[in-house]
């Protein structure tokens, strides 16, 4: 299936889709971890995106719409894939159109992540992550059982992302609601559309997603 999470900086994408594909082996497709990608390697494509990223602006359509055709192309993504902040504009829509019906496939579900932005700012900022294997960990709402080590790996290294300070999830809140939200009524038309409350727990939205799942495979 061709799953797509909708939702602001720290609405739970992340976390979810990672769940969603330990738990039915789909692949994670996330333009933000693919850019982040190009940006330590230092690609043309990285160059440009950096200083955008770092502004909390959204990166050139051609630009994330070059980088998710080329990943979708892989071969791992025949089991199914789950995009993690893709679409973000009514363009890349579009393009994700156009690329899976070359491909014989179509988008099964969008599910909206829904949040109040408030709430986006305490998430974000505590937010870390493994660096030798990519586990999401937050201050106050996920902690490894042993402080500074991590669960899944034994890792003990944690990293912070250069977009996560106060004033530029200021400034991604409002290219999610100016660039990303009108997405909402673009999948609501087609009737792709299922809306979760991502204000609750972890695990009691990755049940409301796995049923979405399972509901569309
Ligand atoms: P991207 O990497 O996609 O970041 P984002 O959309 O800002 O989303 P986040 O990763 O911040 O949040 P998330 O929803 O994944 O939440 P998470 O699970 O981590 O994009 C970064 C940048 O790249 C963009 O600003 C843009 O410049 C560029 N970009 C990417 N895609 C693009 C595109 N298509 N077009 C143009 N530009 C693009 O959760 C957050 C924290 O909260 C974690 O610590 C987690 O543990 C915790 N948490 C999660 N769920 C819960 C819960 N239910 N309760 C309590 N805590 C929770
Ligand atoms: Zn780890």
């Amino acid at each position: 299936p061709v799953l797509i999470l909708l939702g602001p900086p720290g609405a739970g994408k992340g976390t979810q889709a990672r769940m969603l594909e330990e738990e039915f082996g789909l692949v994670q497709l996330s333009t933000g971890d693919l850019l982040r990608a190009a940006v330590a390697q230092g690609t043309e494509a990285g160059k440009k995106a950096r200083a955008v990223m770092e502004a909390g602006e959204l990166v050139s359509d051609e630009i994330v719409i070059a980088i998710l055709r080329d990943r979708l192309a892989e071969p791992d993504c025949a089991r199914g894939v789950i995009l993690d902040g893709f679409p973000r504009t009514t363009v890349q829509a579009q393009a994700l159109d156009a690329l899976l019906a070359e491909r014989d496939q179509r988008i099964d579900a969008a599910v909206s992540l829904e949040v109040d932005d408030a709430a986006m700012v305490t998430r974000i900022s505590g937010r870390y992550t493994c660096a030798a294997c990519g586990e999401g960990y937050h201050d106050a709402f996920k902690q490894p059982a042993t402080a500074g080590t991590c669960d899944k790996c034994g890792g003990t290294e944690m990293t912070r992302r250069a977009d996560d300070k106060a004033e530029t999830v200021a400034s991604r809140l409002e290219a999610y609601h100016a660039q990303t939200a009108p997405l909402i009524g673009y999948y609501d038309k087609t009737g792709a559309l299922a809306r979760i409350d991502a204000m609750g727990a972890i695990d009691d939205i990755a049940a409301e997603l796995g049923a979405i799942v399972k509901r569309v495979t």
